[in-house]
């Protein structure tokens, strides 16, 4: 038997304006976790993609147990033992959380066609406990948040029984400890011989779970590496093809007056009394774990769920604020933390997601729209956020995961908002694109602006936050200065019941 259970050789894809794989070899051995890494839009999860049969290649050989096999569609490839977990989630919405386990594999009672329905509930909360997701199979998925939609998706690949598992960007939405818990089963899988193939942009991870590591840049491999014996800035060098000096570039900052002032907010979903201001020139983070009440806070300020009650004062005005647009009015702009859902029309083109919400400042007046102002300003947006893209009349459902983040983003920072509320800003983007976002962060709030910055990764609250509030269970409990602030103590309060 072979050293590898999966062997592409030379595999080739291209798209429309894009070579989007050039002669990539790539191997897996047995039990092995091999990551793959690199910029957005270099290639990751097209690899992945023409792997378990989503995607056909132009040319290449994939061996599998040493034989070749080409999969004409993701069914033919989950049978042959190669299950996903996509960057972008597959489930069905409206279909409840036990349904959405065992699609296209009904449990039928003994000798009948009739679907043994208590066995599937059996089933799924055998399955939601592996993953450590304490739910009712009964719920409807779009009940669900982003952080239990995606535990759902591993929870559904590992029902498979698969021989390879690929996980793209599985932790996107986890806290540490429910990465604690999917590591867990990583290890418990390996130990039982399954391979996985694993893609994400979070270096400190990479290094905690992953033996060797694949890097693409553009297309091409760049290096294959034992993680082991490569150090993180060598990794960087793979990716971006330079050093990156400056991670956080958060100079010094003037706050001045102040700029948004929320009272007693609460709300039926589980916000207590919430107070607190941000000022002109400051970036407050918000810290907490899953179900603190980080999103909802977000969405309650911007008007996006009802019923809040308490006030919420722009400029030392109150403004009444039901819904997103009344906030937009206010100058208030929110980057969501599910962007797929919330942030993006996929069939439209770069260019009039990133002007939608602002037409007004690319618009000639009596409503016609200036479209050269319209491509320039996308234009420089997307230079300055290294949206990798074929042009701005791309459809953005064609756009790598990352880039698409990207792109939402552009959207808000092109709309002439004062208070910027960022909810996991750099989820999913490379490290290189993460300091520019964390540049132009810099820059709003150089230009008056401020920024409510929602994030659980530690790093980045504790690299460019002015103030940190950390919530728990619906309140803030504990409120650092940028100089007392250190990542024991905000998991303390974080974590504290
Ligand atoms: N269906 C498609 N149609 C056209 N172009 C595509 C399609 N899918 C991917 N591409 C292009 O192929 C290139 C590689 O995209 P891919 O999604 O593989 O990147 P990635 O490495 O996974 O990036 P990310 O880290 O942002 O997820 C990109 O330039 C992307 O725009
Ligand atoms: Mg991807």
């Amino acid at each position: 038997m072979s050293e590898f259970i999966l062997e592409m050789e030379h595999i080739v894809k291209k798209f429309p304006g894009v070579l989007a794989l050039n002669d990539v070899d790539f191997s897996l051995r047995r039990g092995e976790v091999h990551v793959l890494l690199g910029e957005n839009g270099a290639g990751k999860s097209t690899l992945v993609k023409i792997l378990c049969g989503a995607y056909s290649k132009d040319s290449g050989r994939i061996l599998l147990n040493g034989r070749e096999v080409d999969f004409p569609d993701t069914r033919s490839a989950q049978k042959a033992g190669i299950a996903v977990i996509y960057q972008e989630f597959n489930l069905f919405p409206h279909l409840s959380v036990a349904e959405n386990l065992f699609a296209g594999r009904p449990f039928l009672k003994g000798g009948t066609s009739l679907i043994d329905w208590s066995r599937i509930f059996d089933e799924a909360e055998q399955a939601l406990q592996r993953v450590g997701l304490e739910i009712d199979p009964h719920l409807s998925v779009h009940e669900l948040t982003v952080a239990q939609q995606q535990l759902l998706e591993i929870a559904k690949a590992l029902t498979l029984d698969a021989k390879i598992i690929i996980m793209d960007e599985p932790t996107s939405a986890l806290t540490e400890s429910e990465i604690e818990t999917l590591f867990d089963r990583i290890r418990e899988l390996k130990s039982q011989g399954v391979s996985i193939i694993y893609i994400s942009h979070r270096m400190d991870e990479i290094k905690r779970i992953g033996d060797r590591a694949t890097v693409l840049r553009d297309g091409a491999r760049v290096a294959t590496v034992e993680l082991s014996e490569t150090s993180d800035d060598q990794l960087v060098q793979y990716m971006i093809g330079r050093r990156l000096e400056e991670k956080f570039p958060r100079g010094s900052v003037t706050v001045g007056e102040t700029l948004l002032d929320v009272r007693g907010l609460s709300t039926d979903n589980g916000l207590k009394d919430i107070s607190f201001s941000l000022r002109r020139g400051e970036i407050l983070g918000i810290f907490g774990l899953l179900g603190s009440g980080r999103t909802e806070l977000a969405r309650a300020i911007f008007g996006a769920d009802e019923s809040a009650s308490g006030s919420i004062l722009i400029g030392g005005n109150e403004r009444t604020i039901r819904r997103p647009l009344d906030a937009i009015r206010c100058k208030v702009a929110l980057l969501p933390e599910d962007r797929r859902r919330h942030g993006l029309l996929l069939p439209m083109c770069v260019m009039h997601n990133i002007t939608l919400s602002s037409l007004n400042k690319v618009s000639r007046g009596f409503g016609l729209i200036d479209h050269a102002s319209e491509r320039k300003v996308s234009r420089s947006l997307c230079e300055k956020l290294t949206v990798r893209t074929p042009g701005m009349d791309t459809a953005v459902a064609n756009l790598s995961g990352g880039n698409q983040q990207k792109v939402v983003l552009a959207k808000w920072l092109c709309s002439q908002a004062e208070v910027f509320i960022f909810d996991e800003p750099t989820r999913g983007i490379d490290v290189g694109a993460k300091v520019a976002i964390y540049e132009l962060m810099d820059e709003l709030t150089n230009q008056g602006a401020g920024i409510l910055m929602i994030s659980s990764e530690l790093p980045e609250i504790l690299g460019m936050s002015d103030r940190v509030l950390v919530m728990n269970r619906g309140r803030i409990l504990k409120e650092f200065d940028k100089e007392e602030v250190s990542e024991g103590a905000l998991m303390h309060y974080a974590s504290a019941s």
